[in-house]
């Protein structure tokens, strides 16, 4: 299991969610009412679900695939620890991982 704590942009604890290995970052966080809209649902086809890492306890995250990058290229606000968080697949090495939305997330179903 792994232990997510999102903080909203301003850098506010918002909400605390156990993950289940195998867990994608994006899911956890929709679960969890954060503004990602994932938009095309991992595909990498947008950077809605655009994110920023801020520490990872337990065995480091990949890097980012070629293709991710390129993407991150066109995120609002993003820097050098923006991930996309339909990237992101949670297990149980990581046992701890504290995510920051970026400023100007929207959540269109909010
Ligand atoms: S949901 Fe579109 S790139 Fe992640």
């Amino acid at each position: 299991m792994t232990q997510v704590r999102f903080f909203d942009a301003d850098g506010r604890l918002d909400r605390v969610a156990d993950a289940q290995p195998g867990e994608r970052l994006l899911d956890v966080a929709q679960h969890h009412d954060q503004p990602l809209e994932g938009t095309c649902e991992g595909q990498m086809a947008c950077s809605t679900c655009h994110v920023i890492v801020q520490a990872v306890t337990g065995m480091p995250l990949p890097p980012p695939s070629e293709e991710e990058d390129d993407l991150l290229d066109f995120a609002y606000g993003a820097v050098r620890e923006s991930r996309l968080a339909c990237q992101i697949l949670l297990n149980d090495d990581i046992q701890a991982i504290d995510i920051r939305m970026p400023g100007g997330s929207v959540d269109a179903s909010r």
